[in-house]
Parts: structure tokens; C-alpha cells; sequence
């Protein structure tokens, strides 16, 4: 029996995403999802909530820079990087500065797209007046089995499969703890960034967000709905660059051991109540 990989619990700590226009980025999510923000470094603004954390940089419009998954002990991100050094696979020194430089590490998928690994810098400053935890997040690639089978060298467990009906695989979920899914992939003709998702703490939840968003003007852009992979309550928007964020709910809990299923690629696997974002 092979030893498993030292990931596993791990969750999503903070993303990346990069932008040609960061002040209406930043005005946008600090408004909307309630953060307090300040600049890291020329070009990089860090957007910290209780449970969603954000950095922000100049570049590329709809970038995911890099995903940052936490492992909070130190000797176990120091048993990850050697596990995964161990699979064949080339690590560098961490890229977050919300990470303690000690120890975090960094590894490329096959598009290029960054994972880092390391111990948050600091604890949640405070509560969130409406809860939503940053969770996962989602890309989309032309390269879906290369990249599947890079997050499983990681450690990463597969979820759930969708299939079209020549047996291609068109999206795979993969998770790093018992929640459903911690980062996903759709087959897209190029690579790019997807969306992002914030797990709130019931049904109800989603509604106070949607009232709140409405009374901004905020508009709804896919959803309320409820994904077959993954079984969330969901709705989706778009930000100012159009990037795709995510409000989920009751999302499914499935043990390390338990098997990855397998759906056909139609519309009602991506939202069992109705119409949905077909990516492929
Ligand atoms: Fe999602």
C-alpha cells in the first residue's frame, strides 16, 4: 500500500487574481463582500475578510495568479513538499506574502498555473457580518486529464467526473477534505480562471447575501440554483473584469476513501433546477 499524501486536511486560504484595472476591482470587492484592504507591496492589495482573503495585483485582466492552500503544521507542509518532490514533481519557494516564507512552497501545473502551499501569516482578524468562506476555486483548461492527474499526484482525491457521450472527460472535482470539492476544472479551449466559491452557513445565508447585493444593485448573473457535483446551493455573478464569484451552501461532505462518480455532460448536471453555464 502506497503512503498517502501529507494534503489531506487542507483548505483554500487566499487566491490571486490579477487585473488591468485594480481600483475598480478592489472598490467592487471591498464593498461587496465586506473586506478591509490595504496595499502589500506596489501593485498588490490584500483584501482580508474573517473568512475570505484576497490579493489583488496589476496584470493581466481575468488572472488567476495562483490558488494558496493551507497546512497550518509545520512539519506536515514539510512532509507535503517532500511527498511531492518524491512523485517527480519540481517545487519552488512560496509566493504569497500572506504565508510565513518558512516552509511554503510552490509547484506549476501542466498550464503553468500556480498551487502554493504554506502556514498563514496571521489569524482571521474578525468575524464576517455574513458568513462565506472563501472554499474553492475553478479553471477552466484545454488539458483537463494532464492537470486531473497532476492534482492526484499532490494528494488531491477525485470527487466527481463529467463525461460527454464519446466518454471524454469534460470537468473533474477534486477535494483535500471531506468537502466536496477544494478546486475543480472545466475543458476550456485555453487555459483560464473560471470562478471562485465562498461556502456560507445555510440556505438562509444565501438569501441575506442576495437581499444585500440587491440593495446594492447588485444583479444575480446564474442561479439561485443547485449543482448536481458537489449536490451546493448556489447563485453566481460576475465581477467588473468578469470574473465569476460564487455563493454556495450546504456543500456535500464525502469521506477521504469514498469513490468519484461519474455524470454526463448536459445542463442539468451543472444545476439540477434548471438552465446552466455550459463551459464545453
Ligand atoms: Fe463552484
Amino acid at each position: 500500500m502506497t503512503t498517502p499524501s501529507p494534503l489531506w486536511p487542507a483548505r483554500l486560504h487566499h487566491i490571486k487574481i490579477t487585473s488591468d484595472q485594480p481600483p475598480v476591482l478592489l472598490d467592487f470587492y471591498q464593498r461587496v463582500l465586506e473586506l478591509e484592504t490595504r496595499e502589500v507591496t506596489d501593485g498588490v492589495w490584500d483584501l482580508r475578510g474573517g473568512e475570505r482573503r484576497f490579493l489583488i495585483g496589476r496584470g493581466k485582466r481575468n488572472g488567476l495568479a495562483f490558488s494558496a492552500f493551507a497546512i497550518p503544521e509545520a512539519s506536515r507542509l514539510a512532509a507535503l513538499k517532500s511527498y511531492i518532490e518524491g512523485q517527480g514533481i519540481a517545487t519552488t519557494a512560496g509566493t504569497s506574502p500572506l504565508f510565513r516564507a518558512e516552509g511554503a512552497f510552490s509547484v506549476a501545473d501542466p498550464d503553468g498555473q500556480i498551487l502554493t502551499f504554506g502556514t498563514p501569516a496571521e489569524a482571521p482578524a474578525r468575524q464576517d457580518r455574513l458568513s462565506g468562506r472563501l472554499q474553492h476555486a475553478v479553471k477552466g483548461t484545454p488539458n483537463l486529464e494532464k492537470v486531473v492527474a497532476f492534482w492526484q499526484a499532490l494528494g488531491f482525491v477525485l470527487s466527481d467526473e463529467v463525461m460527454d457521450d464519446k466518454g471524454a472527460l469534460t470537468a473533474a472535482f477534486v477535494r483535500s477534505d471531506e468537502e466536496h470539492h477544494t478546486q475543480a476544472a472545466f475543458r476550456t479551449k485555453d487555459p483560464r480562471f473560471d470562478h471562485f466559491s465562498m461556502e456560507t452557513r445555510s440556505w438562509n445565508d444565501i438569501r441575506d447575501w442576495a437581499d444585500f447585493l440587491g440593495s446594492m444593485r447588485v444583479n444575480l448573473g446564474w442561479g439561485p440554483g443547485r449543482h448536481g457535483p458537489g449536490n451546493n446551493l448556489f447563485f453566481m455573478l460576475a465581477d467588473p473584469d468578469g470574473n465569476m464569484m460564487e455563493w454556495s451552501s450546504e456543500i456535500e461532505v464525502m469521506p477521504r476513501d469514498m469513490p468519484a462518480r461519474q455524470w454526463p455532460h448536459e445542463a442539468h448536471t451543472l444545476n439540477l433546477w434548471g438552465g446552466a453555464w455550459m463551459r464545453s
